[in-house]
C-alpha cells in the first residue's frame, strides 16, 4: 500500500474515532473503544505493520501521521472522561437531601424483664456470698424426686406433674431444687449457692405457666439456723421490694426441708388504699413468694453429708411471680408472647 494511502486510512480511522466517541456515555464503553483502535490486535495497530514494507525515506511522514491520530484518539479519550465526570458532579449537586427529615434510629434493644429479675435476684444473694450454680432441665428421678424425700409413691408427686422420658427415669424438672442435690454430691460444705433456671411443671392459667423460672437457695454449714434463713429472705424482700416490707413463714410441708415453711411478704400494692378491695392480696395484705425450710438430715443423708455435724436451710422462689408482684403484671402469659409493648416497658 503506497504511503498517501495509508495515510488517508490513518486519518479516516482518526475521524470514526471521534465519531463513535460522541454517544458514549460510560469509561467502560471508551476504553473498549480505545481498544478497538490502539490496542495490540486493534485496527490502528493493524495499519502500522503495513508500514513496514514501506521504503525507507516514506517512513518518517507516516511515522509522523501516526502519532498524530494515536495522540488525537487519546487526547479525545481523556476530554470526554473529564467530560464525564463534570456530568456526574452536576447531577450530584443537583440533588436535595430534606435535612430536617428524621433519623432512621435503630432500637438497641434490652434484656427480657425475666432476665433482669433473675440478674438482680442473683446480684442481691451474690451480696451475701451466694455462688450461682446450675444444673440441666432434663433431670433424672433420682436428683428431682428420690434424693428429695419424694418416695416413688409419695403423693407430694402429685403436684409436680411434668413430662417423663425413658420410662419415667428421665423428666423435666419440676423445680431447681434438683440443684441442690447436684451441689451436695460435688461439693463438700460449707455450700452457699443459689440456682435460677426454668422448671416445668402441668399448671396452666394466669399465675401458673407450664414452664416457668424458679432461683433455689441452699445454705449448708455447721450451725446454721432458722434464723439465719429467715435474715437471708428478709434482706432479699427488702432489697428487691422495699426497705418497709415484712415477712412472715407460715408451717408447709415439703418433702426435703423439716420445718417446711411458706414464705409471705407484706403486700405492696395495698398500703395505700383499702387492702379488702386489694385484687393481688385477696385483702389478707400478704402474699406468698417462695417454700423454703430447714434441710432435712435425710437429704444429707442421701448427700454424704454428716447430719450430726452440718445443717442448713434451703429456699425456692419464681422469678415470674416477683416480676408480677414488683411490676403488677397480671398475666404470666405477658412473659412468653414476645410483644413488644408489653416488653419494651421494662
Ligand atoms: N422446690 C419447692 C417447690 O418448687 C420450693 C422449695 C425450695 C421449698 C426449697 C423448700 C425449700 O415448690
Amino acid at each position: 500500500m503506497p504511503a498517501e494511502e495509508l495515510i488517508g486510512k490513518l486519518d479516516g480511522l482518526g475521524s470514526e474515532f471521534a465519531q463513535a466517541l460522541v454517544s458514549l456515555s460510560s469509561e467502560q464503553d471508551i476504553r473498549e473503544l480505545q481498544a478497538q483502535f490502539l490496542g495490540k490486535k486493534g485496527r490502528v495497530s493493524a495499519l502500522m505493520r503495513e508500514m513496514g514494507k514501506l521504503p525507507p525515506d516514506t517512513r518518517r511522514v507516516v511515522g509522523a501521521a501516526f502519532n498524530r491520530v494515536k495522540d488525537g484518539i487519546a487526547g479525545a479519550v481523556d476530554g470526554k472522561l473529564d467530560e464525564l465526570v463534570k456530568v456526574a458532579e452536576a447531577a450530584d449537586l443537583e440533588r436535595t437531601i430534606d435535612v430536617s427529615l428524621p433519623g432512621r434510629v435503630r432500637s438497641a434493644g434490652h434484656v427480657h424483664l425475666l432476665t433482669q429479675v433473675r440478674n438482680e435476684a442473683v446480684a442481691i444473694f451474690g451480696e451475701l456470698g451466694f455462688e450461682v450454680a446450675e444444673g440441666p432441665q432434663i433431670e433424672n428421678d433420682f436428683n428431682n424426686f428420690e434424693a428429695l424425700g419424694f418416695a416413688k409413691d409419695h403423693p407430694a408427686r402429685d403436684e409436680q406433674d411434668t413430662f417423663f422420658v425413658d420410662d419415667g427415669k428421665l423428666l423435666l424438672r419440676t423445680h431447681t431444687s434438683p440443684v441442690q442435690i447436684r451441689t451436695m454430691l460435688s461439693q463438700e460444705p460449707p455450700i452457699k449457692i443459689v440456682a435460677p433456671g426454668a422448671v416445668y411443671r402441668r399448671d396452666d392459667d394466669p399465675t401458673h405457666s407450664p414452664m416457668f423460672w424458679q432461683i433455689e437457695g441452699l445454705l449448708i454449714d455447721e450451725q446454721v439456723r432458722f434464723s439465719d434463713l429467715k435474715g437471708v429472705l428478709l434482706h432479699f424482700v427488702k432489697r428487691y421490694f422495699g426497705e418497709d416490707l415484712d415477712i412472715r413463714f407460715r408451717p408447709s410441708f415439703f418433702p426435703f426441708v423439716e420445718p417446711g415453711a411458706e414464705v409471705d411478704m407484706q403486700c405492696s400494692f395495698c398500703t395505700d388504699s383499702d387492702s379488702s378491695k386489694c385484687r393481688v392480696c385477696k385483702g389478707t395484705t400478704w402474699v406468698e413468694i417462695a417454700g423454703a425450710g430447714m434441710v432435712d438430715p435425710v437429704v444429707l443423708t442421701h448427700c454424704k453429708i454428716d447430719p450430726e455435724r452440718y445443717t442448713g436451710f434451703a429456699f425456692g422462689m419464681g422469678l415470674e411471680r416477683m416480676a408480677m408482684l414488683r411490676y403488677g403484671v397480671s398475666d404470666i402469659k405477658n412473659f412468653y408472647e414476645g410483644d413488644m409493648r408489653f416488653l419494651t416497658q421494662f
